[in-house]
């Protein structure tokens, strides 16, 4: 690869795209299996940070490069704007006062499709909680908004997808629970250039009150039908079902006061291959607020293949014992007579053409588990 420019967005741009195309952001996600791809991609970073504006060579240096950078440094790149957001009692750069130099370990750069991303590096047991995932992809993929409209961003993380849509030219909300992502989100808000479009709050949705009018609502909110007596990380419990977070987002796009809002959320749901459980959830919802929703029933697997991916989760995050919490899990898809999982993307709109109705589109075809979220 060339790097064609040696200034801010289009070299961002060119930088993110070779890392998407070299599989970082699966890497991300293999990572016990597949170290090498890191060398790969730390040299690259090595090679590309000298062509890199002045700020972001400091920023590749500490975050995906790992480097411990010394204070003076750091505090006389240019950097002033991005040190703001990272360091501080709950930030994630930490100051070395007796090397005098600044380092991090909780986060990795990581760029997907024309952006760079810190998110968090994984850690065990002390998460920061910048999630980046499959379904994160997911819902970049099913965005819609056009340049000049107004986004509200739903449980936001990191900021992948009020990035997304910033670049498309919207101007964008985002909001989540935790601190931490919130400051990455801003972070990568400025080394992407695009902190003028997007303003991110530390709160929770359930509570916040915020503006009626947007355009377009998106949310990959915690999805995973999480037993209320097991331990798990605010990241991923979405409730018995799922969808505890939903809910809210959809009562968002039902309150909107522009009668044209558009809502895109993403979710995992049991059930079994007849009958996914979000099918009449999902009609009820649509008849509660009576807008149309249309639920794309993507990938699928077996619950027992989710609820072993969600006890490891929970043991890597909170040290649950894995076989207490799959106990935990078995005894509720038992209890429901679930036997599958099935990953999906529900699209709303306030005033459609079919008020109160849900149309089913599944998209899956077979059951074999291939995975969830691959399924367009
Ligand atoms: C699956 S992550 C998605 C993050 C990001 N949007 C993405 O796609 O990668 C879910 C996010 O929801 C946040 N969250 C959970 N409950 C929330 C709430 N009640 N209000 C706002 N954010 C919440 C979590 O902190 C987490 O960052």
């Amino acid at each position: 690869m060339t790097i064609k420019t040696d200034e801010g967005q289009a070299c961002l741009a060119e930088f993110g795209r070779y890392l998407g195309d070299i599989g970082y952001t699966d890497l991300f996600h293999s990572f016990p299996q597949m170290p090498f791809r890191y060398k790969e991609t730390d040299a690259f970073f090595g090679r590309a940070r000298s062509l890199l504006p002045r700020d972001l060579r400091i920023a590749v240096r500490l975050l995906a490069l790992r480097e411990a950078v010394g204070a003076e440094e750091v505090e006389g790149s240019g950097l002033g704007e991005y040190l703001s957001v990272l360091l501080g009692p709950n930030g994630i750069l930490e100051r070395n006062p007796s090397s005098g130099t600044y380092r991090t370990k909780a986060v990795r750069l990581l760029g997907y499709d024309g952006l760079l991303l810190a998110v968090s590096a994984p850690s065990r047991g002390k998460p920061i909680g910048a999630y980046f995932g499959d379904d994160s992809i997911k819902l970049t993929r099913h965005l819609v908004g056009e340049a000049g409209q107004t986004a509200l961003d739903c449980c936001c993380g990191s900021g992948i997808q009020s990035l997304h849509l910033a670049r498309r030219g919207l101007n964008v909300v985002g909001v989540d629970i935790q601190e931490l992502p919130i400051r990455l989100a801003r972070f990568n808000s400025i080394i992407n250039r695009l902190q003028d479009r997007t303003r991110f709050i530390h709160g929770d949705l359930m509570q916040l009150t915020l503006p009626d009018c947007f355009d377009v609502i998106v949310s990959n909110p915690p999805l995973l039908p999480i037993p209320n007596t097991l331990s798990y990380d605010v990241v991923g419990h979405g409730g018995e079902f799922g969808w505890k977070v939903t809910e809210a987002v959809l009562d968002k796009v039902a309150a909107s006061s522009n009668g044209v809002t558009r809502g895109v959320i993403v979710g995992m749901c049991l059930g079994t291959r007849d009958e996914p459980e979000i099918v009449s959830w999902a009609q009820d919802a649509a008849a509660r607020r009576g807008m149309s929703l249309t639920l794309f029933l993507g990938g699928t697997c077996s619950a027992s293949a989710l609820n072993e991916a969600m006890a490891v989760s929970s043991w890597f995050t909170t040290g649950a014992r894995f076989g207490d919490s799959m106990a935990e899990l078995s005894r509720m898809t038992r209890e429901r007579n679930a036997d599958r999982a099935f990953s999906f993307v529900l699209k709303a709109l306030k005033d459609g053409d079919r008020p109160g109705k849900a149309t089913v589109v599944p998209l899956y075809r077979g059951f074999r588990d291939s995975g969830t979220w691959y399924v367009t």
